[in-house]
């Protein structure tokens, strides 16, 4: 009666692989009990999630070499995993939440977030404004796929205008956008670039996402996609980063998402797997403080466990 924070199924987001092909599920090595699946087996698995009492899931392209190029231009393919499953899902589940992550980085022959420009001889970075103009054709392709969030996760400066003017332009102004906005470079999204066949072939992407040194750059991010459109915003990763949760609480009204990484996943779980820590205490005790530190949102891959764990 006296707990301030109680976890609730409808709150949470279960992100999920997807690519091409029939019949596949393969675990992804170091996210052990997640996998790549493809349409048809993750169909199921969203089944499965919503009779649990699941309402939302975050989709994940994984693309095959072949249809990678510079651009990432397989991003918005009308054919493409993520929008073949959004048209499943909303046949059979329309009443699942279907957000889309909405980057270049799966499609692109280079693994970055955006296309290439080479700035000065032999130097190269992502080329922001080329960048924006594919993510919104990428975010109009997943909303017309019937997407009814598409979640930018590029860090492209003013992102979320091009996706909201695109998505507008399209006749579609009851699409929402989640927008990534306060995204740090780093090292626990290794596990999600295993699972999502995506890290970068050279450089890193530091010139795009955030210095976990820097937080008061979270403030200008935040005030960006909030004048640019954005419903929903986000604080990633999650748990070293509480501290920065509970500022852009106080100083947002949009409801807030927090993102509880590849790395923290695979932190909590290989730990429990040497014996070392309890998995649903210590799940139940991180979302708790990711939740109590002023998170409206919880996108976790534990969704599933904690749907089944939960009163
Ligand atoms: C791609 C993207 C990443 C994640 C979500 N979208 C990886 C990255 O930025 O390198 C990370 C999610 C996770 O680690 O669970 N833009
Ligand atoms: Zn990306």
């Amino acid at each position: 009666m006296l707990a301030e924070v109680h976890l609730q199924r409808d709150e949470l987001i279960a992100p999920l692989f997807v690519r091409s092909g029939s019949g596949v599920k393969s675990e992804i090595s170091s996210m052990p009990g997640q996998y790549q699946f493809s349409a048809d087996t993750a169909l199921e698995t969203v089944r499965r999630w919503a009779d649990r009492g699941l309402r939302a899931v975050l989709l994940f392209g994984v693309t095959d070499d072949k249809n990678k190029d510079d651009v990432g231009s397989f991003a918005w393919a009308d054919n493409a995993p993520v929008q073949t499953l959004v048209r499943e899902i909303k046949r059979v589940l329309p009443e699942m939440l279907v957000v889309a992550d909405t980057c270049l980085c799966e499609y692109t022959s280079h693994g970055h977030c955006g296309p290439l420009k080479e700035y000065r001889d032999g130097c190269f970075d992502v080329d922001n404004d080329r960048a924006i103009e594919y993510l919104a054709r990428a975010a109009v392709s997943q909303s017309r796929a019937g997407a009814d969030v598409v979640a930018p996760s590029a860090m492209m400066d003013n992102q979320v205008a091009a996706i909201r003017a695109s998505l507008d332009d399209a006749a579609m102004p009851r699409t929402a956008i989640m927008s990534y906005s306060v995204k740090f470079a780093s090292c626990m999204y290794g596990p999600f670039r295993d699972a999502a066949e995506s890290p970068p072939k050279s450089g890193d992407r530091k010139t795009y996402q955030m210095d976990f040194r820097s937080p008061r750059q979270c403030m200008l991010e935040l005030q960006e996609d909030e004048e640019q459109g954005a419903d929903i915003v986000m604080v990633k990763p999650a748990m070293t980063y509480l501290d920065i949760l509970s500022q852009v609480r106080a100083n947002t009204s949009l409801p807030l998402a927090a993102y509880h990484v590849s790395g923290e996943y695979a932190q909590i779980k290989f730990a429990a797997q040497a014996g070392a820590i309890n998995e649903k205490a210590a799940v139940i005790e991180a979302v708790s403080a990711i939740k109590r530190a002023g998170a409206d949102i919880i996108i976790t891959y534990y969704a599933e466990n904690l749907a089944n764990w939960l009163n």
